[in-house]
């Protein structure tokens, strides 16, 4: 009795500090790049926001650019049967073209590829040049610092949210963003995968905006998002961990632990696996795994 109490009034208290967290902006500000102070309490304060005229893309990298330099690169996508597909990017980029629903989601080889057009000095600087234990196991062993996103229209995905935070870079497109933050016994699907949290998607409570060419998004670890396109969009991401007092704060340290304690490996798998999204797209394996329910989730969200 005392336990299952004790139990109950953790989990309010991690509720309320998560509500405390997502209260605290009832919007994500936009601030220009030459706001570097702003920049900094913003950062500091550990929510979403926007960085206009970020200059972050000066090759101008984009479909075109992407096409002329790596037409023979090999790339996993998801096809619009929601499977995995082993393609050449110039195949994929025509089949685009053509209207087909393709994705690249989290595509780190192309990233890899991309790394020398882009620099991370400048997020760097935001983030006090911090070096956390988690990055060197990502940008180092795992070499994943830059993974590229390409979506198509009518893509979808689940509400998701991961240890990991991202500076998003939008190169090409006008892509819509959903963000939430939510306590550990608000999310409904904490280990559908190995990795990550999955939730149901509640437009009413979610802070939404919509990212388009030079902007730059940061986007908190464990903060939960999705998005959604009527145009084709590419965007680069710059993956990196949060110093270990984030992970340890009220709002922050039950999702934290769940993972550490549930799915050590999960994570591990994650974090050194040669793809970034391992999993993703795997509808063949969880049409044969998965129960119904779980299914018809998945399945809303083209199983990914
Ligand atoms: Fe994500």
């Amino acid at each position: 009795m005392t336990t299952s109490l004790s139990l109950a009034s953790a989990e309010s208290a991690s509720t309320s500090a998560a509500q405390r967290h997502r209260g605290s902006i009832s919007a994500v500000p936009a601030i220009d790049a030459s706001q570097t102070d702003e920049i900094a309490a913003a950062f500091e304060r550990k929510t979403p926001f926007i960085i206009e005229n970020a200059g972050q893309n000066p090759h101008n990298v984009d479909m075109s650019f992407i096409e002329e330099r790596f037409p023979d690169l090999q790339v996993t996508c998801f096809n619009p049967e929601s499977n995995s597909e082993h393609i050449q990017l110039d195949d994929l980029l025509a089949r685009i073209k053509r209207g087909e629903k393709y994705r690249l989601r989290a595509d780190v080889f192309l990233g890899r590829r991309l790394d020398r057009f882009f620099k991370t000095d400048y997020f760097d600087r935001i983030r006090g040049y911090a070096r956390t234990l988690m990055d060197l196991i990502l940008h180092f062993f795992a070499g994943k610092k830059w993974a590229i996103f390409l979506s198509t229209p009518e893509c979808k995905m689940s509400n998701h949210a991961h240890i990991n935070s991202v500076f998003v870079i939008q190169l090409e497109g006008r892509k819509t963003w959903h963000l939430d933050f939510r306590g550990l016994d608000e999310i409904e699907h904490k280990d559908l995968y190995p990795y990550d949290f999955l939730a149901e998607k509640e437009p009413n409570r979610e802070l939404e905006l919509t990212l388009e060419p030079g902007q730059v998004l940061y986007l908190p670890a464990y903060w939960f998002h999705y998005t959604d396109t009527d145009e084709v969009t590419l965007s680069m991401h710059y993956l990196f961990a949060e110093p270990m007092s984030y992970y340890f704060r009220p709002a922050i340290r039950s999702l934290f632990f769940y993972e550490l304690f549930k799915r050590p490996l999960g994570m591990m798998k994650l974090a050194l696996a040669r793809n970034n999204e391992i999993g993703f797209g795997d509808k063949r394996k969880w049409q044969r795994t998965k129960t119904e329910a779980q299914l018809s989730f998945l399945m809303q969200n083209d199983y990914s």
